[in-house]
Parts: C-alpha cells; structure tokens; sequence
C-alpha cells in the first residue's frame, strides 16, 4: 500500500426528525505507508467513526477517502475489510476454540479451511501460550482475549490495520513488546498502523500523530513535539482526560 487519503471528508448522523449532528467535519489528511499513526481524541471526537468510514460500515455525507489514489467503494466490500482491517475495542468470537477463531476469516467465508501453522505463529507472536490455543476464547483473560483478535486481524495480511483502542486492557509490559512488533510489522512490508489511543505512551511510539477534537483534525506532527507542547491541543486534551 502507498497511501490513504482523506478529502474534506463530513459525516453527520440524525439525531431527530429534521436534525443532524456533524461527527467529522472536512477532514482531510494523507497518509503514506509504511507508517505508525496514532489517533487522538476526546472521547466522542470521532475517532472510531473515522475507522468506520475506512471500513465502509458508513460513507461519508460529503468528501471522499482515496486508498492509493482510487476512491473507496468501487470494489467488494469483503475485499475492502480483508484489506483494511479494524481491530474494535471489545473482542468478539465465534463459536470454536482460539486458534479456529484465528483462522475464522478462511473457514467463515469458505476460503479454506484455514492454514493453521500460521495462525500458530501469530498466537506465538502475540505471547498466547500454547497450552490455551485449544481452549475457548471465553475462558481466556480480557487482555488474552485482546490479543487473539489482534492475531486474527494480522491473519489477513492487511494493508491498513486500524486498532480502535484495542491494546487498552492490555499488560503494559506486553503492550509495548506487541506494539514494537506491529510497527516492525508495517514498516517492513509498506503497510500502515492507525492506532487510536488516549495514553500519551502508545502515542509517543507512533511516527506521526492526528488530534481530532469535536469532528475536526486540530494537529498534525510528531507525537513528542505535540504531546511536549504544554499549550497545544494533544497535551489539554490528554490533560483534561488524566484529570
Ligand atoms: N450511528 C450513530 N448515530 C448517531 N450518532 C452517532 C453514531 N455513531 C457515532 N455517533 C456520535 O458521533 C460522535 C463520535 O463518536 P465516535 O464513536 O466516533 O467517538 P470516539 O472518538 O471514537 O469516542 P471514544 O473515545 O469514546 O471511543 C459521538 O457523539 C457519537 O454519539
Ligand atoms: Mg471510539
């Protein structure tokens, strides 16, 4: 993957009869793989409407969103998902153990039934331990659980990989192995992580940084010049969140 681009792109949703409250309002940025990208924002910013939008579980009410310079939404939706991949907040499974939900992207769409040494590798990666591979996802921590999907989203090989808060439940020690290895991951293979994230220390490991704040984009830098620049916008927002 070369790029993403977002052009003044508006989303608004009904709230009532005859009114609409805008969640984004003209965004417009553009990123280039590979890259690791972090995500700001209060919460109700419209950070995982933004991931939606990616995703097509919604289109923008106005602008477009290019990926390599073509406009989203010509293809496949199933094609566009497998290649842009969101990892939500809360992990979901299906019915089976850890390593059939890694495989589920091949065995639920019929693909195949599923190349099992690979999802091992990915449970290895992501520090699952053996023993628990054939166990039911319910049965596995919160943390565990989180870690399980992300293997699944990497299962696919995406070009984009949006983390929509998905490392928060996450040991901090694991954590900051696992995201060391995702931003290997994209730069290796010209790939980008969107990692949307209140904690200034994720933020601090992403190579660039977006602020949304009220649906719009409010900076746009490094994370350490942002997060170091007492009267910007990402430390007051991250400092109203502390508080
Ligand atoms: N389908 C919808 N219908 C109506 N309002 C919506 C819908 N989806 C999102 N919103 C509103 O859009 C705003 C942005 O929501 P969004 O989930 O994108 O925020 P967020 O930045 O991800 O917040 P958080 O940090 O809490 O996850 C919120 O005010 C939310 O209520
Ligand atoms: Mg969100």
């Amino acid at each position: 993957m070369r790029s993403l681009r977002f052009e003044n792109v508006s989303k608004s949703f009904a709230v009532e009869k005859d009114r609409r409250v805008a969640v984004l309002r003209d965004v417009s940025f553009e990123l280039t793989a590979p890259g690791v990208v972090g995500l700001a924002g209060r919460s109700g910013s419209g950070k995982s409407t933004l991931f939606r939008l990616v995703n097509r579980l919604a289109d923008p009410d106005g602008g477009r969103i290019l990926a390599d310079g073509e406009a989203l939404g010509g293809g496949s939706v199933v094609d566009l998902r497998r290649r842009f991949v969101l990892c939500p907040q809360r992990a979901a499974f299906f019915p089976g153990s850890v390593l059939d939900n890694v495989t589920a992207p091949d065995w639920m769409t019929k693909r195949g039934e599923g190349d099992v040494a690979r999802a091992e590798a990915l449970l290895e990666r992501v520090e699952i331990p053996p023993e628990r591979w054939t166990s039911e996802p319910s049965a596995l921590s919160v943390g565990q659980q989180m870690r399980v999907q992300i293997a699944r989203c990497l299962y696919l090989s995406p070009d984009l990989l949006m983390l929509d808060e998905s490392t928060a439940n996450l040991d901090p020690h694991i954590a900051g192995r696992l995201l060391d290895d995702l931003a290997r991951w994209a730069r290796e293979d010209s790939r980008l992580l969107l990692h949307a994230t209140h904690e200034p220390d994720k933020l601090r490991r992403c190579d660039r940084m977006l602020v949304l704040e009220a649906g719009r984009i409010v900076a746009d830098g490094p994370p350490a010049r942002l997060l170091d620049d007492e009267r910007g916008p990402a430390a007051a927002i991250l400092r109203a969140e502390a508080d």
